[in-house]
């Protein structure tokens, strides 16, 4: 029809050419904008490994690794943060306010000094802070979880970490103190090229290769009471989510100690023991060995439990200190996180310490883990409800509800020492049979480090609640039977 008008056709034409172009034009910038916003995001995703700067096993300084992550590092750096919770939290209160506490350290230098932990930012100032390093002279070994050491150990070993180890746990505080400047980096849980996590502390690489050979051996020996071989009862723990190991201990289980392949943490661990391990460099239980230049030591060749530790001090009459009042040979429990997080229902469901203390937060297109290390209890939506489908209030008040339980057995295990205490000096006053005295003081050591496990262990029972409840349990026991065998001394 429009052909029939004169001149029309060609206007028309122009017409639905210019609308097409500016169409055609629009939907190209459109579409163009898409791909870029698209391309932008996915730049964003993949913006963790954009490389502004070459990092190397010796950049210590976090700010550095921040030029390439700045997201992680902006958020490490808030571990400077200070905040209370109830139990917990990253204030540096004074843990001594509790008298019971002054008493049962009398003799030692956490009866002078002793505090709530704080923030990852604070570890090397705390250290240099405490009266604990000013009225004691400490040894290297302390700086080893206090700092970003790794290069000072290569450097004083001749690019031989163990060795370097060795010889800076041998040296006094202070003159080792002057080879480190930073607190935990980014370096003591990453690959300087790949990122990925990984363990470099000494300390726990033997820790850990002892704990395997041990479930090893556990393993061998319940196999051969399986086949008739031993008087072995059969019984094993295990360790499913520390499936690794268990791999180890199946592989090795036959074959003697010194014939075994050593187990390779960083080849051979899983991502999700990885977010565990990486912890389990410093929050653990340690000693120094005296007789090796107090070279820094995990106790975990019997295993990670309360009286497993207990019988490798035991066996090796190892001695913190004795107690001032009494002359009890004590032991002082450290941080046993690690090994109590082992033996609670999220270990062995597989959740991670990362996954509460670090877990995942959205930032525009991409998913980071949380590096402002701190209590869960301050940021339960991403700790928690990725996990538990209840309200806040609801989370916060079972997870007190574990705490505040634990404190009420932590009051009375520490009354049940201290009236201990308070038995065996008025034994002696009165010239109490040896015996008896003897026995009351094993029984103060064995309460004591069980209190004392839970006690410094930082989680007020929330890491492993049943286990926490019985080893207070025993605590309370041992101290009351200590009492009772002063009254009624056995035989001699
Ligand atoms: C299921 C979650 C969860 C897991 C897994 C977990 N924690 Fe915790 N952790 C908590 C809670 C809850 C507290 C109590 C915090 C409080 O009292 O404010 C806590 C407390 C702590 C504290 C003391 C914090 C403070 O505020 O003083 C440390 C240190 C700690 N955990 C380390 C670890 C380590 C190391 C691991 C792994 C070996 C681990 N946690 C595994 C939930 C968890
Ligand atoms: C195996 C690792 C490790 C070693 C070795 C170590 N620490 Fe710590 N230290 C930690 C961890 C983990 C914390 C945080 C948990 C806590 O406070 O219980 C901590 C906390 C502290 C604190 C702050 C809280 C408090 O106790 O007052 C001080 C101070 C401290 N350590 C001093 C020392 C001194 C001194 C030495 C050497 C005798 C030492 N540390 C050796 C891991 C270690
Ligand atoms: C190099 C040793 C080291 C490593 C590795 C380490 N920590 Fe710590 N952590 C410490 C020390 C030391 C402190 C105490 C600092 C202080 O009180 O000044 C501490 C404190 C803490 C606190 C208390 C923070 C607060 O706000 O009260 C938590 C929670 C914690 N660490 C959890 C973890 C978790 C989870 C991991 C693993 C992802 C980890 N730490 C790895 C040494 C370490
Ligand atoms: C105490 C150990 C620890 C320290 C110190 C640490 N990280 Fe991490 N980082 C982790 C863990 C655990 C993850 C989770 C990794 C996983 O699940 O594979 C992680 C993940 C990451 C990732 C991968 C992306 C993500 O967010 O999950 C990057 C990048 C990263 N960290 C950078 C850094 C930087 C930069 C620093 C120093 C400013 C740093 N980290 C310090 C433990 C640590
Ligand atoms: C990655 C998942 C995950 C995260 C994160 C997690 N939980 Fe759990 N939680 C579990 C699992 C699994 C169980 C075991 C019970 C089950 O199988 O249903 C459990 C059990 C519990 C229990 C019962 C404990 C007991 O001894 O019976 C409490 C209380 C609890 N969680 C509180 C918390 C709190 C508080 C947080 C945050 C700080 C948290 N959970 C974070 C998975 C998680």
């Amino acid at each position: 029809m429009s052909n029939n008008l004169p001149g029309g056709s060609g206007w028309h034409r122009k017409a639905v050419l210019a609308v097409t172009i500016i169409g055609v034009a629009v939907m190209t910038f459109l579409i163009v904008g898409l791909l870029m916003n698209i391309q932008e995001r996915k730049e964003e995703a993949k913006e963790r490994f954009l490389k502004l700067v070459d990092l190397t096993d010796d950049t210590v300084d976090p700010a550095v690794w921040g030029q390439n992550f700045p997201r992680q590092y902006d958020s490490y750096k808030r571990t400077v943060d200070m905040v209370r919770t109830k139990h917990g939290g990253s204030e540096a209160i004074d843990k001594l306010t509790n008298p019971r506490l002054v008493t049962l350290y009398l003799g030692y230098a956490f009866s002078q000094d002793f505090r709530e932990d704080r923030g990852h930012a604070y570890m090397l100032q705390d250290q240099d802070e405490t009266r604990r390093v000013k009225i004691v002279n400490q040894p290297g070994s302390c700086l080893h979880c206090h700092a970003a050491v790794m290069p000072a150990y290569r450097k004083a070993g001749g690019g031989d970490v163990m060795a370097g180890f060795k010889k800076i746990c041998a040296q006094d505080w202070h003159e080792a103190r002057k080879l480190v400047d930073h607190p935990v980096s980014c370096v003591d849980c990453h690959d300087s090229k790949t990122v990925q996590l990984r363990v470099t502390r000494p300390g726990f690489l033997n820790g850990i290769q002892e704990l395997a050979d041990f479930l090893a051996d556990t393993r061998g020996a319940q196999e051969r009471s399986r086949r008739g071989d031993s008087t072995h009862d059969g019984y094993r723990e295990l360790f499913p989510h520390l499936s690794s190991l268990e791999r180890y201990a199946a592989a090795n289980a036959g074959t003697p100690r010194p014939q075994r392949n050593r187990y390779d943490v960083n080849k051979e661990a899983t991502r999700q023991e990885m977010r565990s391990f990486v912890c389990g460099q410093c929050h653990v239980e340690y000693y120094f060995k005296k007789g090796e230049g107090n070279l820094l030591v995990y106790p975990w060749s019997k295993g990670l439990k309360v009286e497993q530790i207990e019988s490798y001090y035991d066996e090796r009459q190892f001695t913190d200190w004795n107690h001032k009042i009494t002359g009890a040979p004590l032991l002082k429990a450290q941080h046993p996180e690690f090994e109590t997080w082992n033996q609670g229902i999220h270990a062995r469901s597989g959740v991670a310490c990362a996954d509460c203390h670090m877990p995942y937060k959205r930032e525009g297109a991409v998913k980071v883990s949380d590096h402002h290390v701190r209590s869960p209890l301050l940021n339960i939506a991403r700790a928690c409800q990725s996990c538990h489908r209840y309200a806040e209030p609801e989370i916060l008040a079972r997870a007190t509800a574990i705490q505040d339980r634990t404190k009420e057995l932590l009051d009375r295990a520490e009354f049940a020492l201290t009236d201990l205490i308070q038995a065996i000096k008025t034994a002696e006053e009165k010239k109490a049979p040896a015996a008896g005295l003897a026995a009351a003081k094993a029984l103060q050591r064995k309460a004591q480090w069980r209190w004392d496990f839970v006690s410094s262990e930082n989680s007020t029972g929330f890491h492993a609640p049943q286990e926490c409840a019985r080893v207070l349990a025993e605590a309370i026991d041992y101290a009351r039977q200590g009492h009772i065998s002063l009254l009624a001394p056995p035989r001699e």
